[in-house]
């Protein structure tokens, strides 16, 4: 007999019944025995048992009540309970099971069917016991490995963040600036944490699509060639084209898809109205043009932060949404003294300004 033979608790006020159990059972188990209820409760605070026999009439605390008891306590209740009883009445028995006990013995049994009956719940709750150490060990795996994969999905967005980034020196910082503005004024609109996280990514990422324009009008300061300034209104399906292969849960290539998209249809690629643009693309496109306007260029200074929120109040109703110009207001005053609201850092370049910039 070692720790590992399961260990049964026999809960009876009558001494013969006890010896009868132990001489039933004995050979492949360890045993504890309480002759009242408080007592079984004691032990199983001690010592926790496998299963336990438990006779329903006793003075002080009846079977049912150490059943009861033992059910209300979570760190307990998965104990088995047998219920072993002269009370063969069906109310008595369908009672039992309604309690939790795991099964119902009348007296007199038979050694045989306690044994197998017995030897059955043990089986079950070392199965069980098992499962669940499983279960823990599987859910533990997986969220590592959730993690692991979120970490590296976003260093990836960030990666590719600074890769677009980099092509055009004066503009390093403007996404991640617009993801926290869009994400400042999602959360003011009290938008759901996934949506919220969308906007995250899709800020991060929002220009991507500029990788497609060279360099050299990138870079350029004064001002474009029509036909320059065209190619730089596609960067938004450039950079469509890049998300949409990258499976997400969320629609992150048509919000970058429709970030310079306008209420009254003047915006760009696609000419879309009112409904047709994403709300996320329409807090995008606040934050874009609040961060471009705020931003130094090469060939004029930062203006204020009061002169960017007149742009977009001015053009509240017709180019920008007007609850999401709201939020952002709200959120300008509520954090005034953040720097993401009233100190970005400087950030230039002709191209980041979507809505009366040369490129449009
Ligand atoms: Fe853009
Ligand atoms: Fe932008």
């Amino acid at each position: 007999m070692n720790d590992k033979n399961p260990l049964i608790l026999i809960v009876d006020d009558t001494t013969t019944n006890i010896d009868l159990l132990l001489d039933v059972l004995k050979g492949q188990y360890r045993f504890g025995v309480a002759k009242s209820g408080p007592r079984a409760l004691s032990f199983v605070q001690k010592k926790r048992p496998d299963l336990i026999l438990l006779d329903v009439m006793m003075p002080d605390m009846d079977g049912f009540e150490v059943c009861s008891r033992l059910k209300s306590d979570p760190a307990l209740a998965d104990i088995a309970i047998i219920f072993i009883t002269a009370l063969t009445e069906s109310k008595y028995i369908l009672k039992g099971f309604e309690m939790g006990a795991v099964d119902y013995i009348t007296k007199p049994f038979k050694a045989t069917e306690v044994r197998a009956r017995v030897q059955t719940h043990i089986s079950l709750q070392r199965m069980q016991t098992a499962l669940n150490r499983q279960n823990i060990h599987l859910e533990e795996q997986v969220r590592e490995k959730t993690a692991l994969i979120r970490e590296m999905f976003n260093a990836t967005v960030s990666a590719m963040s600074l890769m677009a980034e980099s092509l055009d020196p004066y503009t390093a910082g403007h996404q991640q600036r617009v993801s926290q503005y869009a994400c400042a004024i999602a959360k003011q609109m009290e938008l759901p944490s996934d949506k919220i996280e969308a906007i995250r990514i899709a800020g991060l990422l929002h220009d991507i699509g500029k990788v497609r324009v060279p360099v050299s009008i990138l870079n350029r300061p004064g001002p474009l060639l029509k036909a320059e300034a065209n190619l730089i209104r596609i960067h938004p399906y450039f950079g469509y084209n890049f998300l949409k292969k990258i499976p997400s849960p969320w629609p992150i290539a048509d919000i970058v898809y429709q970030h310079h998209e306008r209420l009254d249809g003047r915006g760009y690629p696609q000419g879309l109205t009112g409904k047709q643009i994403l709300l996320e693309s329409k807090i995008m496109a606040v934050a874009d043009v609040i961060e471009a306007i705020s931003s130094h260029r090469p060939y004029r200074p930062a203006h204020e932060m009061e002169y960017a929120i007149n742009e977009i109040v001015s053009h509240k109703g017709d180019s920008f949404d007007p609850d999401v110009v709201n939020a952002f207001l709200e959120c300008s005053d509520k954090y005034e003294q953040e720097e993401i609201i009233s100190n970005p850092a400087p950030l230039s370049g002709p191209f980041a300004n979507p809505l009366i910039t040369e490129e449009s």
